[in-house]
């Protein structure tokens, strides 16, 4: 799929008015770049992650839209009061997430979340509750519509007593349970990488979890309250009959990283193992479906 970046300049005492708007607009995150503090943003960067070519000179807020809608988007951010150029640039999924990850200074997400690029990098004044992540490899910077889907769901639901997050990443979505209140939480990922990227991120945000290099089907660990698993379609309905055993009777699962012309599928792979579908958001032609394990099931 083809996206649209739109970097916006803005008069840095507008800036927060017109990232409000941009959410508004449909942007799943906004990227806020200061000129000054993503300089030495960059210079802590390993060489092979820093961004190329010229530095932002600008205050600058980023944010995606699906190729479509950028044209619409674009001439409504430049009316706004304080927005002093609005450009759009197509970019592939791929690069996309290349981009994402780094550079962005705070990332809104939901009602509830905003992400941090690094430790300490940024004040909570927003009220919201922080996620610090340090730029790495692992997927999962927040700035995938997936993640925010699981996000967003994560606002809505009672906080888990005991919660495994299946291909956790960088471990935003287990740093995002503990930051709930969940003190018993299991995150496991077949990557390597992404297993130590995971614990130094969780460890980064003050939250304990067990990190595990492991397919969710060779867990022993059971009587999970909330499942959640940001992975593929066709994993997700591989793994169903694992996720229903792992479950607690009455158990949530979050899955996300659905492609919407499969999402069909997947909920009928769901059903089959005891699932039902209680809700189902989506973005940017993602879903995610909010299930419930049925209470007889063992
Ligand atoms: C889309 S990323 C999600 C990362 C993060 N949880 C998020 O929501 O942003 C999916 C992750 O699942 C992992 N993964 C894929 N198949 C898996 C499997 N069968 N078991 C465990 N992890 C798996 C990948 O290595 C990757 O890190």
């Amino acid at each position: 799929m083809e996206w649209a970046k739109i970097t916006v300049d803005v008069e840095p005492a507008q800036s927060e008015a017109i990232l409000g708007r941009m959410l508004e607009l449909g942007a799943g995150g906004v990227e806020e770049i200061d000129p000054g503090s993503f300089a030495s943003l960059q210079a802590e960067l390993p060489s092979e992650l820093r961004l190329e070519g010229d530095l932002p000179s600008k205050h600058q807020l980023i944010a995606y839209w699906p190729v479509a809608k950028a044209e619409q988007v674009k001439l409504q951010l430049k009316e706004l009061p304080g927005v002093l150029g609005v450009r759009s640039q197509r970019v592939t999924d791929a690069k996309w997430l290349k981009t994402n990850t780094i550079g962005f200074k705070e990332l809104f997400i939901g009602n509830r979340w905003v992400v941090f690029p690094q430790k300490g990098g940024g004040r909570s004044d927003s009220g919201r509750i922080p996620i610090y992540l340090a730029p790495g490899q692992a997927f999962g910077t927040g700035l995938h519509p997936t993640t925010q889907l699981v996000l967003e769901f994560l606002e809505e639901i009672p906080v888990a007593e005991k919660a495994l997050d299946a291909g956790t990443g960088s471990g935003i979505l287990a740093i995002a349970l503990g930051k709930l209140g969940c003190a018993d939480i299991t995150a496991c990922d077949l990557d390597p990488v992404a297993v130590e990227v995971a614990k130094q991120n969780l460890e980064q945000n003050g939250i304990k979890a067990q990190v595990l290099q492991v397919d969710p089907r060779k867990l022993t660990r059971r009587g999970f309250s909330l499942i959640t698993a940001n992975i593929l379609a066709e994993v997700i309905s591989e793994l169903a009959p694992a996720f229903s055993r792992l479950a607690k009777p009455g158990g949530n699962l979050i899955a996300s990283g659905i492609i919407a012309h499969k999402a069909e599928e997947v909920e009928k792979d769901l059903r089959k193992v005891g699932y039902s579908i209680v809700d189902r958001k989506e973005k940017e032609n993602w879903v995610a479906l909010l299930a419930r394990l049925g209470e007889g099931h063992q």
